[in-house]
């Protein structure tokens, strides 16, 4: 077969994989090792036919795959890959580019940075910001913390006890302590306990990862520009709702952040991975990160993208964004987003309305937090149930010392039938 056969049989594949995505398990329905049991041990001797692949994808990898893309993942936070974002994989793929200096892709570089002055236009960011991408926010968040470090010589990372364990990750990496800030009772960081002797950086979130709440980023900005401490926004989740103006009351004091990530794998349609930083400051990202062996010295007089982030190697992963951006437009990404807010809000009205059944924090976007009025162990195995049916897939967090359920709407193919299949699987279960 032919690359031109084999690549028809594999779009074709996806095709119809998308068409049939909702009728699969959400949760893989396989134990440890299932997978692994049925694959040889050793690779083949001899090339076997791409149609062997695909055959062993549909027989053996699919029973093992918890289905992202399915209208009822309710986990986390729900992702899409749209297929504008899904063929611009399959084409940077073919073009297979390694942009670490401007002159080994230069429509990458250049792509990359005009796809984030598109975006943060889209999302109604300060003009002038400098971004780039990283492959996840855990990356984007080590960067930003280590010009943090390089900019004030701090030693301590301050954030809120709801903050992302990414946080924690980059500070034990990069060998800062962390100080965990007490939320208040609707989960936010608490300002007037903000402790900010010996930081370097304060991680602020907008779209927390439990509940979605909203850290008070004015004041946190204002503590931070008077004792010259960095600001990091980490709106990996929300930020990307920033394309609709009503739910812009949640940027509020972002413009004056020294650097900010935004995932568009998470709410922008885009296939993983693209994580989007932008930065006030990115001298002082090329301070903590620019290193030019001899061998990537050139004349070119412009930037090279890997001197703002940790990777040399980068994919061209704007291509992406850019197909997304293109072929959705602003209107197309507002519809996606309002959607999934509106089934949200009607979830939660379900739940409200429902004896027996309680709203456990403040709702701001798409995900609802919620427990049936009972003990632990009895919404743990609701959890269990609906998850083990395959009718759906939802995740859980706790709040106050209680076990909480969460249901993330994010999935662009998710329509009000299957918020309500999945309310029903939850009161049978
Ligand atoms: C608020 C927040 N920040 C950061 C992350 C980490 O994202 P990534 O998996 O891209 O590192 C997550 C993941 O869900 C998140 O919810």
């Amino acid at each position: 077969m032919s690359f031109r056969d084999d690549g028809a049989a594999a779009l074709e594949w996806a095709a119809r994989y998308l068409e049939h995505v909702g009728e699969y398990p959400v949760l893989a329905q396989v134990q440890p090792g299932d997978v692994l049991a049925r694959l040889p041990a050793s690779p083949p001797e001899h090339g076997e036919p791409f149609a062997d692949v695909l055959r062993d994808l549909d027989e053996i990898l699919l029973p093992g795959i918890t289905h992202w893309q399915s209208p009822r993942f309710f986990a986390y936070f729900a992702v899409s890959a749209s297929e504008p974002g899904i063929l611009a994989e399959l084409l940077a793929a073919t073009l297979n580019s390694v942009a670490f200096l401007w002159r080994t892709s230069p429509a990458s570089t250049e792509l990359e940075t005009l796809t984030l002055d598109w975006t943060a236009q889209l999302l109604g960011l300060p003009e002038g910001w400098h971004g780039h991408i990283e492959d996840t926010a855990s990356t984007s968040t080590i960067a930003a913390l280590a010009a943090a470090r390089e900019a004030n010589g701090g030693t301590v990372v301050v954030c809120s006890e709801h903050a992302h364990s990414s946080v924690d990750k980059a500070a034990k990496l990069l060998g800062l302590e962390v100080r965990k800030i007490p939320a208040d009772e609707e989960f936010r960081l608490r300002v007037n306990e903000l402790d900010l002797a010996d930081a370097a950086a304060v991680v602020a979130t907008v779209g927390t990862t439990s509940t979605t709440a909203v850290d008070p980023v004015p004041a946190i900005a204002e503590a931070c520009a008077d004792a010259g401490v960095w600001l990091h926004v980490d709106a990996a989740y929300a930020g990307s709702a920033w394309v609709c103006p009503e739910l812009r009351w949640s940027q509020a004091g972002v413009e004056r952040a020294d650097s900010l990530v935004v995932n568009a794998h998470k709410w922008l349609f885009t296939p993983m991975d693209c994580s989007l930083l932008w930065s006030r400051r990115p001298e002082d990202l090329r301070r903590a990160f620019s290193l030019v062996p001899e061998y990537l010295r050139t004349s070119d007089e412009v930037d090279s993208l890997s001197d703002y982030g940790p990777a040399l190697g980068r994919r061209f992963r704007s291509l992406k964004l850019w197909s997304v951006l293109r072929c959705y437009g602003r209107e197309g990404l507002q519809s996606r987003i309002r959607e999934a807010v509106r089934l949200a809000e009607l979830f939660e009205r379900w739940v409200r309305d429902e004896p027996g059944w309680e709203v456990a924090a403040p709702r701001h976007f798409s995900l609802v937090c919620f427990r049936r009025d009972g003990s632990d162990d009895e919404n743990e195995r609701i959890v269990e149930r609906v998850n083990r049916s395959g009718e759906l897939f939802l995740s859980h967090t706790r709040l106050n010392g209680r076990y909480v359920l969460r249901l993330a709407i994010g999935n662009e193919r998710t329509r009000e039938d299957d918020v309500r299949r999945a309310w029903e699987a939850l009161r049978q279960a």
